[in-house]
């Protein structure tokens, strides 16, 4: 067995997986969504601090397995430093006292094997990742084979509906917050203009878009929920938008066979369904992980550490470094 541990932002997670079935043995998490809330961010040290009190707590619902322990796996890039740093010491204390060899996991690689939780892969794919740090599509032939196709130039799409909750008081994280008011509100209320809709260029931008929904919020008099609900179906019917149309882009010269979409922020339903549109047109078939494995998680650190296991790829505890940006995957 594999035992993986996250930190990379506000989720403290540890998995154990099975080298032989891939069978997912254990896996629990604990959010720390509700004490960054108030601040309607992440803060990094305070983060750190709850991954301090959170990870030992799950460690020891492991013990029983550490004796069928084959290697320690950990998240070292990208992410936060100061939260990395939490797993990683942790991963290189049980490495050097169980005796046992470390596996350096890249966090965007595991958002990408979620798709493969108890899975075989299912490769090469397409993919679009979408999370708070990142907008990205890959081409994913293998694990060590991954090519960025397009990307945001600016903020990520999840970032994006953190950043419109935080304006509207709405709390973090934003997306299913975002989401949820979306519902209740009037999609066609505000006309945001679609980012990046004129150039050929296929990449990603969401600085534009915030700037549009907060001049929008500031010509308000008053913001009630009604206003509130319309701005983030306004957004979220942009947000959306732009993706597709530069997704479109790519289809038309090169439809892909295989299609997946993942990252915390692939999640969202309205990008789920517009996608599922895309692909059905192109004859592309879709892939999503599962709502529990969208966001930041140990089990699809495990799943990639199960790659990396047998390819013998591991790093010396004295070598292990932390990368809180990673342009190359
Ligand atoms: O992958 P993840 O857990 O952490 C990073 O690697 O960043 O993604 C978290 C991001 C946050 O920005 C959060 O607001 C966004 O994913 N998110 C969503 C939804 N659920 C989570 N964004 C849009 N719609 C959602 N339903
Ligand atoms: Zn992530």
């Amino acid at each position: 067995m594999i035992l993986s541990i996250e930190s990379s932002c506000d989720d403290s997670s540890i998995a154990i997986t099975s080298i032989e079935t891939k069978e997912l043995i254990y896996h629990k998490k604990i959010s720390q969504e509700l004490q960054h809330s108030m601040y309607g961010g992440v803060v990094p040290e305070l983060a750190a601090r709850l991954h301090v009190e959170a990870l030992p707590k799950i460690l020891e619902e492991c013990k029983p397995f550490f004796p069928r322990l084959k290697a320690i796996a950990v998240t070292n890039a990208p992410g936060l430093a100061v939260t990395l740093m939490e797993g990683v010491i942790m991963a290189k204390a049980l490495s050097i006292s169980l005796n046992l060899p470390l596996i350096a996991v890249n966090h965007l690689k595991g958002h990408i094997y979620s798709l493969f939780i108890e899975k075989e892969a299912i490769l090469p794919m397409s993919v679009l990742l979408v999370s708070g740090g990142h907008t990205q599509v890959i081409e994913v032939n293998s694990l060590n084979d991954m090519n960025i196709v397009a990307k945001t130039i600016d903020d990520s799409f999840g970032e994006s509906f953190d950043k419109v909750s935080k304006m509207l008081e709405l709390g973090y994280p934003g997306g299913p917050v975002v989401q949820e008011h979306a519902l209740k509100g009037d999609e066609n209320h505000y006309a945001f203009p679609i980012p990046l809709r004129q150039s050929p260029e296929i990449m990603f931008s969401y600085s534009g878009l915030k700037n549009a929904v907060r001049m929008a919020i500031e010509k308000e008099a008053e913001i009630t929920f009604e206003v509130k609900a319309n701005i983030c179906a306004s957004f979220q019917k942009t947000a959306v938008a732009h993706i597709v149309q530069k997704m479109k882009k790519l289809f038309k010269v090169n439809p892909p066979k295989n299609f997946a979409i993942v990252g915390g922020a692939s999640a969202n339903i309205a990008l789920r369904t517009a996608m599922e549109t895309l692909c059905k047109e192109y004859d592309t078939t879709l892939y999503l992980s599962e709502l529990k494995y969208c966001s930041d998680n140990a089990a699809m650190i495990g799943r990639v550490a199960l790659e990396q296991y047998k390819n013998n790829d591991f790093t010396d505890v004295n070598e292990i470094d932390i990368q809180s940006r990673v342009k190359v995957l």
